[in-house]
């Protein structure tokens, strides 16, 4: 696939189909991550997968409970509170998969680099048939001390960017962009 093709049709799937990613797939992708720039070639980025959907859905549930307990009025997460209060809503959307891009945290530009790598490896994913889904929203859960320790996050890492990977259900659509707003282009003094 051309990269022109995959930038322009990546979509963040939202509904999967039970087939299992295998775990030579997540490698390609992960490899394909680290294929990413880095500021000063640091590479600070470290892997974690859970392929697990039981542990998968006991996350979530519990991600929606943290997520509920600290919405404050005013938030741009309030549009969302009813979403979250839906026993059925899976904050991984069901996908079997869940890779978290972590930063070492003495890192120069840590959070950059792990979101270049994540893009690298939602346009690999898509180039090869799969779809994937940044998943923010659990980022906030994962960064505590207690949950890094639970899912074997060393102490010198911070999770940046929780994506989820799986075989997409039917299509997804896509999201309208707006036009790019050109602040400055200038070409002459
Ligand atoms: C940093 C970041 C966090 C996101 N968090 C979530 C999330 O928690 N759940 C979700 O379903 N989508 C999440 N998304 C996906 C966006 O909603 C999506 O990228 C946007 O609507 C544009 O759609 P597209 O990716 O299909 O082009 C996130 C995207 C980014 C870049």
């Amino acid at each position: 696939m051309e990269v022109m093709e995959a930038i322009y049709h990546r979509r963040s799937v939202r509904a999967y189909t039970d087939q299992k990613v295998d775990r030579a797939t997540i490698e390609t992708l992960i490899k394909a991550a680290v294929q990413a720039p880095s500021s000063m070639n640091e590479q600070p980025w470290a892997f974690g997968v859970i392929q697990n959907t039981k542990l998968l859905t006991q996350y979530s549930e519990r991600i929606k409970a943290y997520v509920l307990r600290r919405l404050k009025p005013g938030s741009p997460l309030e549009k969302y509170r009813e979403l979250l209060s839906d026993t059925n809503y899976h904050v991984f959307h069901q996908a079997g998969t869940l890779v978290i891009i972590c930063a070492r945290a003495d890192a120069h530009n840590g959070a950059e680099d792990c979101c270049l790598a994540a893009q690298n490896l939602m346009l690999a994913a898509h180039a090869m048939g799969l779809g994937t889904c940044p998943i923010g929203l659990a980022r906030p859960r994962l960064n505590q001390a207690r949950v890094k320790r639970d899912m074997g996050i060393a102490d010198q890492y911070a999770p940046v960017f929780p994506l989820v990977v799986g075989y997409p259900k039917g299509e997804t659509a896509p999201v309208e962009r707006k036009a790019p707003e050109i602040l400055f282009w200038r070409e002459s003094l």
